[in-house]
Parts: structure tokens; sequence; C-alpha cells
């Protein structure tokens, strides 16, 4: 009978070591998931609180500039063409609206905007998004290929903000190839659940010692004057906040491409659309 209940002593020994194992393994688990969640509740902290500055920084620049763009442009009025002074007057106007460009960015960055989700077909947003960017001028020497999947299941976006996310993609390729010229496609698909949109450019490629900052809010290799860094962490917002992701793969001297995914809404009848 000693033997017995040694041998049941060693059983039960055995046991909790193994179930004490089991809940190591299971802290460890979720120690790590803490770590990971506190990363990047950091990171979003961080992006929450450039954000409201930016927001109250753009908004206080906001009052004295609308002052100097008004009174340049009545002092302007005054002065004709070819006057001294006038070409002084249009050059105060001119950057002074470019501040304003850049504040209008930052207030952007806040995101204070509601938010309003619409049933949405992802094709017809970047037509959308191509009208405005066909506006500006900027495909007199780009070759535009658009390779749109048929039958796309719809998403549930806010459009405006998807537009923007694109309209800062398309910018960023159209900047790379100025110069040189070269191809932009933009290719939508479908596949695991999510639509899928591509953003692909033939210009300069993107340096790997970059490619882990560029999301990064601020981060711009672009001159001073014509980036403000803000396109790409903007952009990134916005999707994450879709439950969606934006990838990127780039070889320097070739080119990028950028992957945005949204989940997709099957089933579910694409809304009129306002602005179509
Ligand atoms: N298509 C691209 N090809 C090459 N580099 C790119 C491309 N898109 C982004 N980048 C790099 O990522 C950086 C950050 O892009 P982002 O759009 O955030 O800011 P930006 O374009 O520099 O300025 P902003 O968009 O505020 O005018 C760019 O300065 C550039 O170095
Ligand atoms: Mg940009």
């Amino acid at each position: 009978p000693d033997e017995l209940r040694l041998a049941e002593g060693i059983a039960l020994q055995a046991a909790v070591a193994s179930e004490n194992s089991r809940l190591y393994e299971g802290v460890k688990q979720q120690y790590a998931e803490l770590q990971r969640t506190q990363a990047q509740l950091i990171q979003s902290t961080k992006l929450a609180a450039i954000g409201e500055l930016a927001a109250n920084i753009a908004h206080e620049i906001n009052n004295p500039l609308t002052s100097v763009l008004g009174f340049a442009s009545y002092l302007a009025e005054q002065v004709p063409h070819g006057q001294p002074m006038r070409e002084e007057l249009d050059l105060i106007q001119e950057e002074a609206g470019r501040a304003r460009d850049i504040v209008r960015d930052l207030l952007h960055f806040s995101r204070q905007r509601e938010f309003v989700p619409q049933v949405t077909d992802l094709n017809q947003v970047l037509e959308q998004t191509l009208v405005m960017v066909r506006r500006q001028g900027a495909f007199d020497s780009i070759t535009l290929h658009e390779e749109y999947a048929e039958g796309l299941p719809p998403v549930e976006v806010d459009v405006p903000r998807i537009k923007q996310v694109f309209l800062n993609l398309i910018n960023n390729a159209v900047y790379v190839m100025q110069e040189r010229g070269g191809s932009l496609t933009l290719r939508s698909s479908f596949s695991g659940g999510m639509v899928r949109v591509e953003v692909a450019d033939t210009g300069t490629g993107i340096a790997p010692e970059h490619l882990g900052r560029i999301f990064e809010p601020f981060f711009t290799t672009k001159p001073e004057v014509s980036g403000t860094g803000l396109g790409l962490s903007v952009s990134l917002g916005i999707v994450e906040s879709h439950g969606g992701t934006i990838g990127v793969q780039s070889e320097l001297g070739v080119g990028s491409t950028f992957t945005v995914k949204l989940p997709a809404k099957p089933g579910a009848s694409v809304e009129d659309d306002p602005d179509a």
C-alpha cells in the first residue's frame, strides 16, 4: 500500500509539473501579446499626439496667414503688372499660398472631419480620383494603365478619405516620374476577403534604408518646400482605421508598387454616389 501511495504521489507531481509547464506557455504567449499591444499603443498615442499638436499649430497659423494673403492680393490689385513691387507682391501671394496648402495638409492630418462610411465600388473611387489628377495636368509625360478587375465586391469606406489615400499614392508616383517620364499602373483585384488596389510606378524606387521610414509622419526626401512628409502617414492612418493595410515593394532605379487592401463587404449593395 505504501508503494501504491508513492506511485500515486509521483503521478500527481508529474501531472502538476505538466500543468505548470502548460500554464507557463500560456503566460509566455500572453506576455508576448501584451508587449505587441503595448508597442502598437505607444505608436498610435505618438501619432495622436503629433496629430493634435499639428492641428493646433495649423489652426493658429491659419488666421495670420489669411490676413497676409488678403492684404497681398489687395495691394497687388492696386499695382499694375510691370510696375515696381508688383512682382514682389505676387511672390508674397505665391509663397503664402504654399504655406496655406501645408496648413491644410496638417489640418487634414488631424482627421477631425466626421467619418461617413458608404458601401461603394473601389473601381469607381479610383476613376473619380483620376479625374482630379488629370485636372492637374499630371499625366503629360506619363503613360497611364488602368487594370480594374470586373465584378469586384463592394467595400464600406469613407469615400473622401479613401480618395485622399489614392490621391497621395498617385501624387507620389507622379512626382518620381515627372522628369524622366514613365508609366503608372492602377490595378484592382480581390483575394482572401480583401479588395486590393495597386499603384505601381516606374520611377526612382526607394532606397532600402528609407523603406522602413516612409510611413513616419514628416519623413520626406523631397526638397524643403515641396513635401511635408505627411502623405503616407496620413494614408496609413486612414486605411488602418478601415481595417485595411498598405504595403510597399520597391527596387531602386526600377520603381515602386504600393498595395492597399480593404475588407470586402460581399453582398452589400452599392449606394448611389452623390459625386458620380
Ligand atoms: N512612389 C514613390 N517612389 C519613390 N519614393 C517614394 C514614393 N512614394 C513615397 N516615396 C518616399 O516616401 C517619402 C514619404 O512620402 P510621403 O507621401 O509621406 O511624403 P512626401 O511625398 O515626401 O510629402 P507630401 O506627401 O506631404 O507632400 C517621400 O519623400 C519619398 O522619399
Ligand atoms: Mg506624398
